[in-house]
């Protein structure tokens, strides 16, 4: 039973999780289960991963916390790595992915004004998710996230995903857009894939409108969807990137990475965070970053996400129930034809952690690590599951 000292924003929750091994937890009771979630694309090197393990023991032992008044050397060489990675010129770290995007979207406003736009407008899509704070909720297309929170922050513009005909309309008619806030695959959305070319397009029309491109990362990055950003498989370059959850396999940390003229909008005293980058944090994300990079596990997610795919392809192929299996990399999505949450704890019953995203999308999201073994172990669980249901 969840306590009633909690408020009640997560409602109650089934399972007590006490103990992770790389793709595999352990309940209090001692019962083992695959994790095909990883803390919902956070535990990428799967859990209790030495290198991880090793930095944070050893940055405890040293520093946890300074405060960001003083030079933190960790976090100067963590935003190194990641604008090397990345392509990007700077980074502000924050501690979540909302942060991130808070910390984007403030940079449009400051580009905004420094054009001397009153009102400056971020395009952002339906059906998107960009975090719980008041902007980044206001930012979110979703009425359910948004509802019971109102007034919502102004200054957003919603076009549908996939759609640069309803980008350009909206440009032609509002001269206060300067940016477009996009996520390359959604996520909370239901794992949707836009064309192949969306981003390129959407790239297009930033340069010849003088809008910057901020990519929403947040679930794509960090070697999930194949390559370490989504946009590196686009052959685009974003103006500004946000990436949070599996930067530092569990710890938390989010990144606002800019480059060009967006790189240079924050002066000191326009923004902050007391906890944003602090050595603990920044130790774990380097030594993540590091071995995913290192360790390719990226490419990994490559071969086993589409293994996972053919499978799921083929053993669900006369299911009448699923509508589509769409994703990249270990970013997996079935779309059913009916609502199929109850399927979580049938699937915990059976010793496999999944997830279900928009009603009817199973999502998944297992440790970039994950082996074929794994994946027949998933695919053997998951299928018989999904044909029954
Ligand atoms: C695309 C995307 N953006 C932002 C967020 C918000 O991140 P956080 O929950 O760390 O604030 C999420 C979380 O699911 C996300 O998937």
């Amino acid at each position: 039973m969840t306590s009633n000292a909690l408020m009640n924003n997560y409602g109650s929750r089934a399972l007590t999780l006490v103990r992770g091994e790389g793709a595999y937890l352990w309940d209090d009771c001692g019962r083992r289960y695959l994790d095909a979630l990883a803390g919902i694309a956070v535990c990428g090197l799967g859990h209790a991963h030495p290198a991880v393990t090793a930095a944070i023991n050893e940055q405890a032992s040293q520093l946890l916390h300074c405060s960001n008044l003083y030079n933190i050397p960790v976090q100067e060489h963590l935003a190194e790595v990641l604008t090397a990675v990345s392509g990007m010129d700077r980074a502000f770290f924050g501690n979540s992915g909302a942060e991130a995007n808070e910390a984007a979207i403030k940079l449009a406003r400051l580009f905004g004004h420094g054009k001397g736009i009153a009102v400056p407008t971020v395009i952002v899509m339906e059906n998107s998710f960009h975090g719980r704070t008041l902007a980044t909720l206001s930012a979110t297309g979703s009425r359910k996230v948004q509802a019971g929170f109102e007034p919502l922050v102004r200054g957003f513009s919603r076009a549908p995903f996939d759609d640069i005909g309803a980008i350009e309309t909206i440009a032609a008619n509002n001269p206060e857009v300067v940016a477009v806030l996009v996520e390359p695959i959604q996520g909370e959305g239901g794992v949707r894939v836009p064309a192949a070319d969306y981003l390129a397009k959407l790239r297009t029309l930033c340069d010849d409108r003088g809008w910057l491109l901020m990519l929403d990362e947040i679930q794509t990055a960090n070697g999930r969807t194949g390559t370490y950003f989504n946009y590196q498989q686009q052959g685009v370059l974003p103006d500004v990137v946000t990436v949070a959850k599996g930067l530092a396999n569990g710890v938390p940390i989010g990144a606002c990475l800019a480059r060009g003229v967006a790189a240079e909008l924050m002066k000191p005293g326009s923004h902050g965070s007391t906890f944003g980058g602090n050595p603990l944090a920044c130790a774990a994300a380097l030594a993540t970053v590091n071995t995913i990079v290192g360790d390719k596990l990226d490419a990994n997610a490559t071969a086993v996400g589409t293994w996972l795919h053919e499978r799921f392809r083929h053993e669900l192929a006369h299911c009448g129930r699923v509508r589509d299996i769409r994703g990249r990399g270990l970013m997996i999505g079935i779309e059913l034809n009916a609502p199929c949450g109850e399927l979580v704890n049938k699937a915990a019953e059976l010793g496999v952690l999944i997830n279900v995203t928009s009603e009817s999308v199973i999502r998944l999201l297992p440790p970039l690590i994950f082996t074929n073994e794994q994946a027949a172990e998933l695919v053997g669980t998951l299928s018989p599951l999904i044909r029954n249901f």
